[in-house]
């Protein structure tokens, strides 16, 4: 391990978890801990908890948890290096350069550095190259605003990259792992993106981490983008969040593509970010809500683009936005609207634009004829489901009072059949968490560590012998005597055995942070599963004896169902060996 364990117990003891989780979660006081949404899964009722006592989290929902460097790795999408660097920042300390681990910082270091070179390298080509720039210019962009995006250009020959970063020192497989080339099958190398104006997706902190590209005619596909890499995830990414965080406004604005963004900043609405080709995720909806309070949809004016905008609008409520939709009369989308009717048409749109109710129910009432009987009953119907998904009352109130209103029928009616459905979609609600909850039971645990579905017992054993370690390290030696982790039946388990046993060694309490970077943060969240189970002993030798016992019942009576036989009888020759030493 790289950084050392008594800085990193320093840096926890400057941090508060209650308040670093508090910054991205609303918590609640709960007896002596607090509970809250997790930030890791969807859930509209909290199971996740942060426990003051241990400085710990936990979701007994989908079992995310840890300790603070826990958290910061898994909201950041950071490494282990990096999470303790930002913690350390928080504090105001140090990371000690030369205890920093190298390796897995270097090799993301390495990738940013190669995607640098390349955005360079990409803007240089454009430069010289007039056909791509007069797409660009035909397109309606000015030179500043392919300078401030370092918009480039990736010309046609099939290595002109990568001849330019193997000068520099960069290995191809290098290359290939920061998604700048491809293998063809007789193993050789070339440039993944070839004759396309080429767009930087650059991170919040400024650091390229990948491109999209898009061919200069009508060829196919029209847009390429970056495969995902150990810097890049498109699924967590989003195009020109760095030049909307900073925009100080709360709201920012949701469009489909690159030019729609650009086009947008270059009209004074540096507010718009875009996803990479993919559908909106959950993870792009909680990474707005950390910048702005509320989305304006700019989608395209198609089906397409409303299928997609009644989805995106679902994420980004759960994720505690407010979410207004953007009416383009007479153009396609925000790109051809600015070109057509310009920035001041645009604001006002912005300013205009419907709530997401207003816009579902006048999508409703649209398809139907509302002075006919049928068409109102119809619309009633959809009113109310449309109505049942705000959580707040009064929004329910005044908008049913709108209907109503509308079409001259009572207003209580309406909210009679608003909180029927509310009270099946709750029920509902309830079932699919406690299937989630059983089902993650079954999947996330049970992917950690295979083997405990078919050894119960002994790993239940083993996972108390963890707990009373957890509190007592100084039952260690008396464990040791009695069993060796290679004693332990399940894998993980004699993982974390191991690391508890190295932590002891060192002099140190066993710690989530003792698990350190040799765990994933899901990990570290089943392991802080196991050691929730601590309140159910008292905490003495006995208990401890017994554990041990009942582990090693398990094993004599050979209970455990993974060991081959082909390993049985080779542990049973290792120990004919030692006896006749
Ligand atoms: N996209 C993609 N791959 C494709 C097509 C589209 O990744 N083959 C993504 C790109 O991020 C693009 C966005 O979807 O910016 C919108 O695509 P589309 O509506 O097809 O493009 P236009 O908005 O028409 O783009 P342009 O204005 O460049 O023609
Ligand atoms: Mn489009």
């Amino acid at each position: 391990m790289a950084i050392s364990q008594s800085f990193v117990e320093e840096l926890k003891s400057r941090i508060e978890i209650e308040e670093l989780i508090g910054g991205y979660v609303k918590l609640r006081r709960q007896g002596s801990n607090l509970s809250g949404l997790c930030p890791f899964h969807s859930e509209k009722t909290p199971s996740f908890t942060v426990f003051v006592g241990s400085q710990s989290y936990y979701c007994f929902g989908c079992h995310a948890g840890g300790d603070a460097i826990t958290f910061v790795r898994a909201i950041e999408h950071l490494d282990y290096v990096e999470a303790v660097k930002v913690l350390a920042d928080r504090a105001g300390m140090t990371v000690p350069e030369e205890q920093r681990d190298k390796e897995s910082a270097v090799r993301r270091a390495d990738l940013l550095e190669l995607n640098r070179i390349a955005a360079r390298w990409f803007h240089e080509q454009l430069r010289a190259s007039p056909d791509a720039i007069r797409y660009l210019v035909g397109r309606g962009l000015q030179e500043k605003t392919i300078v401030h995006f370092g918009l480039g250009y990736a010309p046609p020959e099939w290595d002109g990259l990568l001849k330019h970063l193997k000068q520099q020192g960069f290995s191809e497989p290098d290359i290939r792992r920061a998604g700048l080339a491809a293998v063809s099958k007789q193993g050789s190398y070339y440039d993944y993106f070839r004759n396309r104006v080429m767009f930087p997706i650059i991170d919040v902190r400024g650091k390229v981490i990948g491109f999209g590209g898009r061919v200069t005619d009508d060829s196919k596909p029209k847009y390429l983008n970056s495969p995902d890499t150990p810097v890049f995830k498109k699924s967590q990414s989003l195009f020109s969040l760095c030049n909307a965080k900073g925009t100080g406004g709360e709201r920012l604005i949701l469009a489909e593509g690159y030019l729609d963004v650009i086009s947008l900043w270059q009209a004074g609405f540096p507010e718009a970010v875009a996803t990479l080709g993919t559908a909106l995720t959950g993870e792009q909806s909680r990474l707005m809500a950390r910048y702005a309070k509320e989305i304006v949809i700019a989608y395209d004016m198609d089906d397409a683009g409303r299928r997609a905008s009644l989805r995106a609008s679902d994420l980004l409520t759960a994720a505690g936005l407010k979410v207004r939709m953007l009416q383009l009369d007479g153009a396609k989308d925000p790109d051809e609207y600015l070109r057509v009717h310009g920035a001041d048409r645009l604001h006002a749109q912005l300013n205009r634009a419907e709530n997401f109710v207003e816009y579902k129910l006048s999508r409703a009432a649209e398809k139907l004829d509302l002075t006919k009987s049928d068409g109102k009953v119809a619309y009633l119907r959809e009113a109310a489901v449309i109505l049942a998904d705000l959580q707040s009352p009064i929004e329910r109130d005044v908008y049913a009072g709108h209907v109503a209103a509308q079409l001259g029928v009572e207003k209580e009616n309406l909210l009679i059949e608003v909180r029927r459905l509310r009270r099946s979609y709750a029920k509902k609600a309830q079932q699919q968490e406690l299937t989630q909850q059983e089902r993650q039971l079954k999947t996330g645990v049970g992917r950690l560590n295979p083997e405990k579905a078919r050894n119960l017992r002994a790993s239940r054993a083993e996972e108390g012998i963890l707990c009373l370690l957890f509190d007592h390290p100084d039952y260690f030696d008396e464990m040791r005597q009695a069993l060796s982790p290679d004693d332990f039946v399940t894998a993980f388990n004699r993982r974390v055995l191991v690391a508890f046993e190295e932590a002891i060694a060192r002099g140190d309490r066993p710690d989530l942070a003792s698990l350190t970077e040799d765990f994933s943060v899901e990990e570290i969240g089943a392991v802080q599963g196991i050691l929730l189970g601590r309140d159910r002993f008292a905490g003495t030798r006995e208990e401890l004896r017994e554990l041990i016992e009942t582990l090693d019942g398990c094993r004599r009576r050979g209970d455990i169902r993974e060991i081959s036989m082909d390993e049985q009888a080779l542990r049973s020759y290792l120990h004919s060996m030692a006896d006749k030493k």
